[in-house]
């Protein structure tokens, strides 16, 4: 039975791919900064572990509870919305080190299982903003694409140990606490010379209809981690694929 640890299952599209891997007869070790045993089935197969990809001795802890692991997909991430102006350093260091140093992070302390036995999978949740630019995501943006980038380099280096690594890049998920969870940062509002184009931004995301479900992402990761013949990176969501089609070659 192979197994895979998700990071950031608390809700979204971590609870959806622990779902998904978990009706499908895997071994699944749900990770979350604050363990909930009440939001996923209960399940011999499931084991749920404490962790926060910003904590070193989180993550030991976690990797040396969770036995073998197949497949490791850093799904755990935050957002933020604002102009460079109206962003704190604070903020953009805890983005980094959520986004990008969680995932590294992550990786470093997984890899040498994979590497040993020469088999698995690591699967990184960007994002479609990586596909072109977005007013306002400028710091959010170039967390994400320092993991496509990071993980591009990777997948080279550990072709000879037969350890894959795959890209899943979700569209706008208006259903995930990921909206909800980003405005808990932004309370300070933005700077009164981008309100206008604020305003306009927000009247343009209005108009948007085709938007990404968590099952989507959940399938897109499944296929990373189940057939070897899939691309480097999957878009995961309608909007996701119009994106990653039209995107700027
Ligand atoms: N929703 C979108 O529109 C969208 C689009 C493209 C990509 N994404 C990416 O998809 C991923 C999942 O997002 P989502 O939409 O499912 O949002 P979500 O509902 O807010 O879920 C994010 C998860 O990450 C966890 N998390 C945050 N900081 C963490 C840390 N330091 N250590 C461990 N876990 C942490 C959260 O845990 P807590 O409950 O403890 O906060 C939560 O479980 C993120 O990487 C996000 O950047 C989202």
């Amino acid at each position: 039975m192979k197994t895979v640890l998700i990071t950031g299952c608390s809700s979204g599209f971590g609870l959806e791919i622990a779902r998904y891997f978990l009706d499908r007869e895997w071994r699944v070790i749900a990770t979350m900064r604050t363990p909930r045993e009440d939001v996923l089935p209960r399940s011999e197969r499931l084991s749920i572990l404490p962790l926060d990809v910003k904590d070193p001795h989180s993550i030991r802890a976690a990797i040396d509870a969770a036995g073998p692991i197949d497949v490791l997909v850093n799904n755990a991430g935050i957002g933020f919305l604002n102009a460079l102006e109206g962003t704190p350093m604070d903020t953009a260091r805890d983005i980094f080190e959520t986004n990008t140093l969680g995932t590294i992070a992550m990786t470093q302390a997984v890899l040498p299982q994979l590497r040993e036995r020469r088999e698995g999978v690591i699967v990184n949740v960007t994002s479609t903003v990586t596909c072109r630019p977005l007013h306002l995501l400028s710091v959010y943006t170039a967390s994400k694409a320092a993991v496509n980038a990071f993980s591009e380099s990777l997948a080279l280096e550990l072709e000879q140990f037969n350890v894959r690594v795959r890209v899943v890049l979700p569209g706008r998920a208006p259903s995930t606490r990921f909206g909800e969870n980003a405005q808990a940062r932004m309370q300070n509002g933005f700077p009164e010379p981008y309100s206008a184009l604020v305003q306009q931004i927000f009247a343009n995301w209005e108009k948007q209809t085709s938007v990404t479900h968590a099952e989507d992402v959940a399938q897109a990761v499944w296929l990373a981690a189940t057939d070897s013949s899939s691309p480097f990176t999957i878009p995961a969501g309608e909007d996701a694929v119009e994106w990653y089609n039209a995107r700027a070659k």
